[in-house]
């Protein structure tokens, strides 16, 4: 479905992405870890298009996209949501989601006045109740919590109907009870089907707990790639990462 193939990336002396290979099966959730400044956003960087790779491939359904412009990557089919939220503050949750619809290059574009059809308004409850963000349909999107702010940014890929959906650490900076809920709101998102999930996330217990296969990514290289099993046990991560064995969770 997506296959990343020997990716590399460097910022003059800082090799960010180091002949990395992944293979993303349709309709699995899977987990990029690491430390900071492992590569991580910029994995996600070089599949969304914001910047192009230096060499490899990114290949999508058969179709290597490198060197598509974002716009057309995202109508290919891959969402992102962002570590730090991207919003129009100033419009409204409901004025956002449509406003992404009726733009041709999806989340970052340019927006078209008012957005009087009656889809647009139907799939942005859509997308909004999915979420849980539907009694919020009003409120400017500058004054939602920082937990419904990263929800509406996830919404706003969403609401394109992506195969593919990047979540860049969808529960950073979110207080225990929020992140749980979010938490569920990803899972029930990716059990629904007929989505691909990519999720980089620091607090290895939702890692563990939710993804199918991981890869860890350290000094911009593939170090480790397994179930969580696997990857909770494997002396290299616990060395450069994880710090000591992590306990099971259900
Ligand atoms: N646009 C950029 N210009 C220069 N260096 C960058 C840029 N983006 C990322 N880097 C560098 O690449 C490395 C990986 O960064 P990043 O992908 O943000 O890591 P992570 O998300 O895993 O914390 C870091 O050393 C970072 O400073
Ligand atoms: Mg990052």
């Amino acid at each position: 479905m997506l296959k990343i193939e020997n990716l590399c990336k460097s910022f003059g002396g800082v090799v960010a992405t180091s002949d990395v290979s992944i293979h993303f099966p349709k309709d699995s959730l899977h987990a990029v870890i690491g430390p900071n400044g492992a590569g991580k956003t910029t994995f996600f960087n070089l599949i969304s298009g914001a910047i192009t790779p230096d060499s490899g491939r990114i290949v999508l359904d058969g179709e290597n996209i490198v060197g598509l412009p974002s716009t057309a990557i995202v109508r290919k089919g891959i969402g992102r949501a962002f570590q730090v939220a991207k919003l129009f503050k100033t419009l409204t949750v409901e004025e956002s989601l449509r406003g992404a619809l009726m733009s041709p290059q999806g989340t970052s574009a340019q927006m078209y006045g008012r957005f009087p059809l009656a889809q647009t308004r139907d799939r942005a409850f859509e997308v909004m109740e999915q979420l849980g963000l539907h009694t919020k349909a009003n409120v400017v999107s500058g004054n939602l919590s920082h937990g419904d702010q990263k929800l509406l940014d996830m919404a706003l890929a969403l609401v394109l109907k992506p195969k593919v959906l990047l979540l860049d650490e969808p529960v950073a900076g979110m207080g225990p009870e929020e992140r749980e809920q979010m938490i569920e709101t990803v899972y029930a998102l990716w059990k629904k089907g007929g989505l691909t999930l990519v999720l980089i996330e620091h607090d290895m217990e939702i890692v563990f707990r939710i993804s199918q296969n991981i890869h860890v990514l350290s000094y911009g290289k593939v170090l480790a790639e397994g179930n969580p099993e696997q990857i909770r046990n494997n002396p290299a991560v616990i060395e450069a990462y994880l710090g000591k064995p992590q306990e099971a969770h259900a």
